[in-house]
């Protein structure tokens, strides 16, 4: 009687395993159709790591509670993956903010706490690391960024 269940589990776990798999493979290529995209994504990644992660979260999940303001008023660093905003922007924005920092957009009376990464980082390091973040968004995300990014009056 005990063999069934178990059995059961293995095969559900095998065919977990499979989708896996097959859903890693399919990131993969969605990501980079290009094995070129590969290595700037796999660069992204770990440029990633070294210069945000501190802020927006090893996998970029964010700060925690970052939909509240922090005790100095100021905003958090949201997360880069589905649950965040940064899909929300175009192309062109996203590179002048990582590049140039928050303060760049002169909204009046906002504090950004977004460093410029313009002496840390070259234009094609930047154009990595929103490579790599592009690849934690979902399809539909993905879809609406690209179609945001079209319609970018400046790239
Ligand atoms: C010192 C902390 C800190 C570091 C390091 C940092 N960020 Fe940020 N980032 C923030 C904060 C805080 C915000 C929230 C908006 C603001 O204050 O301008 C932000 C906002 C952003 C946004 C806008 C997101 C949105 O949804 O509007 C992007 C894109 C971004 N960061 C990318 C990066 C990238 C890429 C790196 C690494 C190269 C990085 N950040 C490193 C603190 C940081």
């Amino acid at each position: 009687m005990l063999q069934l269940p178990i059995g059961r589990q293995r095969w559900h776990g095998a065919t977990w395993a499979f989708l896996a798999v097959g859903l890693l493979l399919f990131g993969g290529a969605c990501a980079g159709n290009k094995s070129g995209d590969v290595a700037q994504v796999a660069a992204g990644k770990q440029l990633s790591r070294a210069n945000c992660a501190a802020c927006h979260g090893q996998q970029g999940e964010g700060a925690p509670n970052w939909r509240a303001p922090g005790p100095d008023g100021r905003l958090l660093p949201p997360p880069h993956d589905s649950t965040g905003h940064t899909w929300h922007h175009g192309d062109g924005l996203l590179f002048r903010y990582v590049k140039d920092g928050g303060a760049s957009l002169q909204i009046p009376a906002f504090v950004s706490g977004m460093p410029a990464f313009g002496q840390t980082l070259s234009d094609n390091e930047i154009k990595a690391v929103l490579l790599y973040l592009k690849t934690l968004w979902g399809p539909r995300e993905g879809a609406f960024q690209t179609q945001v990014s079209k319609q970018e009056l400046s790239p």
